[in-house]
């Protein structure tokens, strides 16, 4: 057998704790997918995480990034670092010294891939970055390379575990967006500043990617509708539930004749679908390919482990790599270099989806019939509508109506319209709602 691959790992936190963990716990079994063994020499780190247990015996630990990329050694760098400006060039290095290069990092790859693929390109290394999206779920590899013989339709994925656990807690336990925010956060969940998951960051970085490997298109991360969980009330999800929809927080990437969507917000999804029982911090991305038809793949989106799974699957496909022509490994991005196509990518004004509407009326004759005139007059269509009766001596009632598919330009011209009746009060509620399964 071939002499172990030496990898050098950046960041032993909980990602990297997990990698080097799985690495050593199944180093039999992976020597015999992989061919020869897959090591840990190197690792970069100012703090240890050993909540898993693993040995660190064996590596030669560093406080300094360049012990790790510039070692002569090293064959492959795990990029575990975060962010997109050290990562960045960190990698770019690496690259620049013939280093392969496997990476959790999805901003880093959302952000400047493009620049990275083709810096690796040049020197004929691979970046694999499987853990970057969905956590443990191998999906970057289902829809690379096990569906490359269908032409992708589309991709609709909960593709951020935190807020996917915020919002099923607000459903099963009646309870408001803030705290369960702060149990995600004391749960460890959510970060301290949690904006990239609530605000829907973390997810468009995601979908940028998937975007890209389901349609060959650049990755274009800037535009990304991104709409975050933050709006969504207890009232809010309790209507979704009495009409037979949930809320989920969908990143959506679709192809139609005019371009591309690639939208990240909260969306009513019909409660029979599968996607909507995906609950807690679970992940799962559904694909519509015009050959296979629907598939689902779900699965941890995060964690030590299930990442780590990630990360070494990606080393063993590299490792199998280290001595194949450049010219014949998987593209990053699913297409050849050349074979990209720069689709337009459909401002969100444009999408056709339908529509979930709450909004906040005097109980007085005439209200909503003015409020069905101007949809009728922008051409949309009800599909569903709820007005309850005012709590005692209220004078204001909520009222939700769904819409059948319009376009949103469309939509935004009815809903300043119906804001600007005398009988509506404040701000209009607009959830998109799809309709996934056929
Ligand atoms: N913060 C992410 C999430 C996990 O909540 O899904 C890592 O991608």
């Amino acid at each position: 057998m071939l002499e172990p691959v030496k990898v050098g790992v950046l960041g032993l936190g909980t990602v990297g704790g997990g990698t080097v963990h799985v690495l050593q716990r199944n180093a039999k079994e992976i020597a015999r997918r992989a061919g020869r063994g897959i090591v840990v020499s190197h690792a970069c780190a100012k703090e240890i995480n050993q909540t898993h247990p693993y040995s660190v015996d064996d590596i030669v630990l560093t406080e300094q990034l360049t012990d790790v990329v510039n070692h002569p050694q090293v064959d492959i760098v795990v990029e575990l670092l975060g962010g997109t400006t050290i990562a960045r060039d960190i990698t770019l290095q690496a690259i620049a010294n013939g280093k392969h290069v496997v990476t959790a990092n999805k901003a880093l790859i959302a952000a400047h891939g493009n620049e990275i693929f083709a810096a690796a390109q040049e020197k004929g290394v691979v970046i694999a970055f499987e853990a970057a999206v969905g956590g443990g779920i191998p999906v970057i590899k289902a829809v690379r390379e096990g569906l490359a013989g269908n032409q992708i339709d589309w991709v609709a994925g909960i593709i951020n575990g935190t807020s996917n656990f915020i919002l099923t807690e607000m459903r099963e336990k009646g309870s408001e967006f803030s705290d369960v925010l702060a149990q995600a956060q004391q749960l460890g969940y959510a970060e301290k500043d949690p904006t990239f998951d609530i605000e829907g960051i973390d997810a468009a970085h995601k979908l940028t990617i998937l975007a890209s490997i389901a349609f060959g298109i650049p990755l274009q991360f800037d535009k990304v509708y991104k709409e975050g969980i933050t709006k969504i009330t207890q009232e809010d999800v309790q209507y979704a539930e009495e009409l037979g929809y949930r809320i989920k927080h969908l990143g959506i990437t679709q192809r139609s004749e005019k371009g591309v969507e690639v939208r990240v917000h909260p969306t009513l999804i019909s409660n029979k679908c599968l996607l909507a029982n995906v609950e807690g911090v679970m992940n799962a991305v559904l694909v519509e390919s015009d050959a296979l038809g629907q598939s689902l793949y779900y699965g941890a989106g995060a964690g030590a482990l299930p990442t780590g799974s990630a990360i070494v699957a990606d080393l063993v496909d590299v490792t199998r790599t280290l001595t194949t022509d450049p010219g014949n490994r998987v593209p990053h991005l699913a297409f050849q270099q050349n074979a990209l196509v720069d689709l337009p990518i459909l401002p969100i004004e444009d999408i056709e989806t339908a529509y979930y509407l709450r909004m906040t009326a005097l109980d007085k004759l005439g209200v909503l019939a003015k409020v069905t005139q101007i949809l009728s007059e922008q051409q949309i269509s009800i599909e569903a509508i709820i007005q309850k009766e005012p709590l005692c001596g209220a004078p204001h009632v909520s009222v939700v109506i769904l819409t059948h598919k319009v376009v949103e330009k469309q939509l935004n011209q009815a809903i300043q319209a119906i804001e600007n009746l005398e009988g509506i009060t404040g701000e209009i509620t607009r959830i998109r709602l799809e309709i996934l399964d056929g």
